[in-house]
């Protein structure tokens, strides 16, 4: 019998670990020696999000209209118009019309409306939205509807705005008769009948002009019941993962295809009516209904770190490739008279997020409901840039500005798109020059170059800037999110948790894909506007962010033959090691853990794939007494098996 107290005793052998295959046995001799135990980041597996994918809007913020505020145009993507995702409904008779209209608008921001014509006649005639792929409704769930209407003829009267399946009606309720000048209108609507496709319409039965925007439909239950929240489901599988950061709002996204179309937070803010829209370069339209604020309400309701990117005033190098092809305009930089507002806009962050409610920034995050800070601690300056002279000089100006006004914050460089070459060189090179203390390197590679590069870290130097892993993800030939690709993740992981003292962060990217509208593959979670799909590597970094350690035990053993990978570590409640057996046979595993008594129950977890090319894992866990010194423990073909046993 083995004391548990021995674990935290220095020197302690987890030794002579077996491994046996099904057909010849495999030994690994591992010894590990806890007196060589070091501390590794509490915050090493966090979530990446970007609205790519439709990952935002017709994703995880939960609008169910689309198009809400007439402001699609052929930029946004050459078919689309004002009216996209809206049609008009009004009885023969009536002849009604449906336009768009800029002239008095709700506000500056918010240019577009809808312009109905009700024709003089009897029923009622309006405009109807069927959401992201028909909208979702569920059986007695309370929604909110929102409207912003004005009646432009002498004959005022109320909204009727319904909720249907089809042409059933699962819902119905009336504003009150409606002003000439901008009004809001709130209603709650409840079906009475679950629906997956369904519409919503708002009508009236008086002849006229009627001006409408914001048509906005929510159900009250959202993730931690948010007004204008998130999508319960969505964000619960996100809670799920227990990530210890996150990091928004790209990607690509961030430093934009060209200069106005830059990431801009400050239009991301406020009342959700006068935010200013815009195109996404993933070739669609961000409404900024999901922006700064629900970010940073998103970090601390997930108890995650907030880590925003900023552009590096430089656009993306692949920009106007969308529009021109691949002759687009490349890399455009900030004139360099705009940098001081360029940076002062990045201070004005800090101050929003940070200052005391009575300070100019901080006050508009009070007015949004949050006067305590959000603490802020971390920001990202550019996104896998290439790293050309221009982007040399904007980094340098606004990383002074920063180290000079905030040396609180701690800021987070790029090493260009790739794991190595021309910009990821060029980028060290910078982050040598200037200590920056932490640099984001992205990858995306197939299996076996995460397989291969299990050692990447080991040799990096531990004086220099520490590592952000923040894009990766393993890319099989048909990029879809199959086993193969998890395993190599998970074995991946296990190296980051082996570097995990200069491995501060990592991200897998993309987080999100709406089934309909997918331009990115893999991505971690995938769904509908009903339903959720979670991958072999989403259960991967689930597991390794369940299973956390803060301390990692070194141990020694031979280059294992194969795909098999390990790593031990501790918390403060539990001794944990990670096994990755990405063969497509049984290895058998003896582990002799002198430090862990055999009289404890082990909770082991374990992911499992059919086959390599298999789009999900097996999932189980049990409780098990394992003897340390004399049992086999069978890790079956392609399988993540995490083995904890508490140390209280
Ligand atoms: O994660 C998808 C894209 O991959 C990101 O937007 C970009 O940074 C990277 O190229």
């Amino acid at each position: 019998m083995v004391n548990l107290a021995q674990v935290i005793k220095p020197a302690l052998l987890l030794s002579a670990v077996v491994f046996a295959s099904a057909n010849a046995a495999v030994t690994l001799d591992v010894s590990v020696d806890s007196s060589k135990a070091y501390p590794i980041s509490k915050q090493l597996v966090g979530i990446f999000f970007e609205d790519i994918n439709y990952a935002a809007d017709g994703g995880l913020y939960a609008e169910l209209v689309q198009n809400r505020s007439f402001d699609y145009t052929p930029m946004d993507r050459a078919e689309w118009t004002p009216l996209t995702a809206w049609s008009l409904v009004a009885p023969k008779q009536r002849k009604s019309a449906l336009h768009w209209d800029m002239s008095d608008p709700l506000n500056a921001n918010n240019p577009t409306y809808a312009m109905l014509l009700v024709g003089d006649g009897e029923g009622y005639a309006g405009i109807e939205n069927r959401g992201f792929d028909g909208i979702a409704l569920q059986q007695g769930e309370p929604y909110q509807f929102s409207v912003f209407a004005r009646q432009l003829s002498n004959t005022p009267g109320p909204l009727l705005v319904q909720l249907l399946d089809n042409h059933t009606v699962v819902a119905s309720a009336e504003t009150p008769v409606i002003s000439q000048g901008w009004q809001q209108y709130q209603l709650t609507l409840t079906p009475n009948k679950t629906v997956s496709n369904g519409s919503l319409r708002v009508m009236s039965a008086h002849a006229g002009y009627i001006g409408l925007d914001m048509v906005s439909l929510f159900p009250t239950h959202t993730f931690n019941n948010r007004s204008n929240g998130l999508r319960k489901d969505l964000a619960e599988a996100l809670k799920a993962m227990q990530p210890r950061f996150i990091r928004f709002p790209g990607g690509c996204l961030v430093h934009g295809d060209g200069i106005d179309n830059m990431y801009q937070w400050k239009h991301t803010i406020g009342p959700v009516a006068q935010r200013k829209a815009q195109r996404n370069i993933w070739s669609y339209h961000q409404t900024n209904g999901l922006g700064y604020y629900e970010y940073f309400q998103l970090a601390e309701d997930l108890g995650a770190i907030p880590l925003p990117i900023l552009p590096a005033a430089v656009t993306c190098q692949n920009s106007g490739a969308r529009i021109n092809g691949f002759n687009g305009k490349g890399q455009v930089c900030v004139l360099l008279d705009n940098m001081p507002a360029f940076i002062q806009d990045i201070m004005d962050l800090i101050e929003w997020a940070n200052g005391p409610a009575t300070s100019m920034w901080g006050k508009l995050r009070a007015d949004a409901g949050h006067p305590e800070p959000f603490n802020l601690q971390y920001i990202g300056i550019g996104n896998e840039d290439v790293i050309s002279e221009d982007f040399n000089v904007r980094f340098n100006m606004i990383y002074q500005a920063l180290k000079r006004q905030h040396p609180e914050i701690t800021v987070v460089g790029t090493a260009g798109p790739f794991p190595e070459g021309e910009d990821y060189e060029q980028g060290w090179k910078l982050a040598d020059k200037l200590q920056v203390p932490l640099i984001d390197e992205h990858m995306y590679r197939p299996p076996q170059w995460f397989w291969d590069n299990l050692h990447r870290y080991d040799s990096y130097d531990r004086k220099k800037s520490a590592v952000y892993v923040g894009e990766w993800a393993a890319h099989v030939e048909d990029r879809s999110s199959n086993v193969e690709a998890a395993l190599a993740e998970a074995a991946y992981l296990t190296s980051l948790e082996r570097n995990g003292d200069i491995v501060k962060f990592s991200s897998y990217a993309p987080l999100f894909a709406n089934v309909n509208n997918t331009m990115w593959r893999p991505d971690l979670i995938y769904f509908d506007n009903q339903s959720v799909t979670l991958t072999p590597s989403y259960y991967v970094q689930a597991l390794f962010g369940q299973h956390a350690i803060s301390e990692f035990l070194p141990y020694k053993m031979a280059k294992p033959e194969g795909r098999l990978a390990i790593s031990v570590g501790k918390n403060t409640d539990n001794m944990v090691v990670k096994l990755v057996n990405g063969e497509a046979k049984t290895v058998s595993l003896k582990l002799s853990v002198a430090a862990v008594s055999d009289s404890k129950l082990a909770t082991v977890t374990q992911l499992q794939g059919d086959n390599a090319l298999a789009l999900s894992f097996k999932r189980s866990v049990s409780q098990q007494q394992i003897n340390p010194t004399e049992q086999l423990i069978e890790l079956p073909p392609l399988s993540v098996t995490n083995i904890e046993w508490s140390l209280k």
